[in-house]
């Protein structure tokens, strides 16, 4: 399979599309993503910098990637990067400041883990800062348990406030009942063209 074309139309009604991620997305991802960068507390979660994006192109066996389009802007790009095991993979979401809290990282997440799920990996991990409550509550919706916390680095004499989060996945189970029934609420509020 992969990840699939899909329409839904948001809680403030616009309506977009969510596919997978293209060759010639990739200036428009890495615009995206910079945008992104220049936000409070993003530093640290260390946004896919050019050449990561690059490289999602250049080994697809080793990513799943997927965009979101409105009005022929990419709004939304979400990535799990494969462990070379391709058991194990590494989450990272990110949606214009512009179009948050209508929905729209609930129904990529949706579709990132579904195709993660289908793809047979077993574990997703991410890391988010401690301070970024949206994404925190975002993971924990999806049932990802928070595994480690760092705070200041007396080593590296600065700052570190992380958040290390996990969720095992399970072919065999119902994606979305895993360990979080909201998940189904979720997709119950975006409606499906
Ligand atoms: C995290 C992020 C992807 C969420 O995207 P989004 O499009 O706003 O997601 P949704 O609209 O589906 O909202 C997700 C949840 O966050 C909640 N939320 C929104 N703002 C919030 C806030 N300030 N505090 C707590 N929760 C908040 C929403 O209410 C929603 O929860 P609900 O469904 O229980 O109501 C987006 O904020 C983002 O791109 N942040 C910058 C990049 C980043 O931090 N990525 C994550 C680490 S890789």
């Amino acid at each position: 399979m992969g990840v699939e074309f899909k329409r839904y139309t948001l809680n403030d009604k616009s309506e977009i599309t969510i596919r997978p991620a293209f060759m010639e997305d990739e200036q428009k991802i890495v615009e995206l993503c910079e945008s992104v960068t220049n936000e409070d507390y993003i530093s640290l979660q260390a946004t896919p910098t050019p050449l990561e994006i690059r490289q999602v192109f250049k080994f697809p066996d080793y990513f799943i990637s997927l965009v979101t389009e409105h009005d022929g802007n990419i709004v939304g790009y979400g990535e799990i990067k494969k462990s070379p095991c391709q058991k194990k993979g590494e989450l990272r979401i990110y949606t214009h400041k512009d179009y948050r809290g209508v929905g729209l990282g609930t129904s990529m997440m949706i579709m990132l883990l579904r195709e993660a799920t289908y793809k047979g990996l077993q574990k997703i991990n991410l890391m988010v800062a401690t301070e970024n409550l949206p994404a925190v509550h975002l993971f924990r919706k999806f049932g990802f348990q928070v595994y480690r916390v760092t705070g200041e680095d007396p080593l590296l004499g600065r700052r570190n406030n992380a958040i290390y989060m996990h969720r095992i996945l399970n072919k065999e189970t119902d994606l979305q009942c895993i360990q979080c029934n909201q998940a189904i609420l979720c997709e119950s509020f975006l409606i499906e063209k």
